[in-house]
């Protein structure tokens, strides 16, 4: 019988968490269970950074981008030291099961200490821009992000179809080149490059001669970060000189794209997934990662989720080949 829950969010923030904590802390609370936060991720766990949480000390977060419990990638965590400190810690708590939310890194910590404290029972809700995790066909925040780098790409076009510029606008996506690929569509760039897909510089630079050839006035590639060819500097300059656009700029995203406020779709994802997170709780259920796959709700073993990644839509790579000219 589960009596006391608690939450953390771990790894990059992601727009979105916060509406999970309060819906976490909201159907917790509807069931009669206590609910507490802990700071910091695992760090906050191995620190004893415990908060009381109830409905309203999560009043008023729905709509504010990243996390009230704040995050962290925990080093100590990784060791079976911190994770003794984090066991005495819940143990002193009282605390029955955790929900994490946060990406692969934090799963991978989760079924770690699983292994190590059984007692315990770990539900995970996953939040990552990336939205590379497998078992989910979004994560929270990923759809904030993809708007957010549309828009810039959307005012970036304006400036550069004023002065007739190619421009490398480089997104988030360490390992994946889900924001790439969605908002180099949804912003008409003319080559999007991702890591999924070997890049071939000299294949670009026919690309953008054709688009120039083409009178566009502009001319914009969006990079994924973790681009084989590199970072979207590298990538400007090998192209440099063989391109037809004189004048070259560099914008990059960086981190504004996990800020800000988190889109209907999310606040939406992270209530539904942060019931779901407590539903599965009461009934018995621990290790798994929750997710959405169509309209329903779903459950992976924290074994599977973190063993393969989300790959690309065959359609959307497909799309991107016929409308990127
Ligand atoms: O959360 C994922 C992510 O945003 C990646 O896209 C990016 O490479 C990384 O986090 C950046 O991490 P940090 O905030 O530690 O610089």
């Amino acid at each position: 019988m589960i009596k006391k829950i608690a939450v953390l969010t771990s790894g990059g923030d992601s727009p979105g968490m916060n509406a999970c904590i309060r819906s976490v802390v909201r159907a917790a609370n509807f069931y009669g269970l206590s609910c507490i936060g802990i700071k910091q991720g695992y760090q906050g766990l191995i620190e004893g950074e415990f908060v009381h949480l109830d409905a309203r000390a999560v009043g008023g977060i729905v709509s504010k981008g990243g996390t009230i419990l704040g995050s962290a990638r925990s080093k100590d965590f990784m060791q079976a030291e911190g994770r003794k400190k984090a066991y005495k810690n819940l143990k002193k708590h009282d605390v029955d099961a955790i929900v994490v939310c946060g990406g692969d890194g934090t799963f991978k910590g989760a079924s770690v200490f699983m292994s190590e404290y059984a007692d315990i029972s770990i539900v995970g809700v996953p939040c990552t821009i990336d939205n590379d995790l497998y078992g989910t066909d979004y994560a929270i925040g990923y759809d904030t992000a993809l708007n957010t780098a549309m828009e810039a790409i959307d005012r970036i076009r304006d400036t550069a179809d004023a002065h007739n510029r190619l421009f490398f606008v480089e997104v988030m996506g360490r390992d994946a080149g889900f924001i790439a690929l969605r908002s180099g569509i949804a912003g008409g760039a003319e080559a999007i490059l991702v890591p999924e897909i070997k890049t071939d510089l000299e294949e670009l630079t026919q690309q953008l001669l054709k688009s120039h050839n083409s009178r566009n006035s502009s001319c914009i590639v969006v990079v994924a970060e973790g681009d084989d060819a590199g970072h979207a500097y590298k990538i400007a300059d090998a192209i440099k000189g063989k391109s037809p656009y004189e004048d070259i700029r560099i914008v990059v995203l960086g981190h504004i794209q996990r800020g800000g406020s988190p889109s209907a779709f999310d606040r939406v994802l992270a209530s539904r997934l942060g019931i779901a997170a407590v539903d599965a709780l009461i009934a018995g259920k621990s290790a798994i990662m929750l997710g959405q796959n169509g309209h329903k709700i779903s459950e992976l073993p924290f074994e599977k989720a973190i063993k393969h990644h989300q790959q690309l839509s065959p359609y959307l790579l497909q799309m991107m080949e016929m409308l990127t000219i």
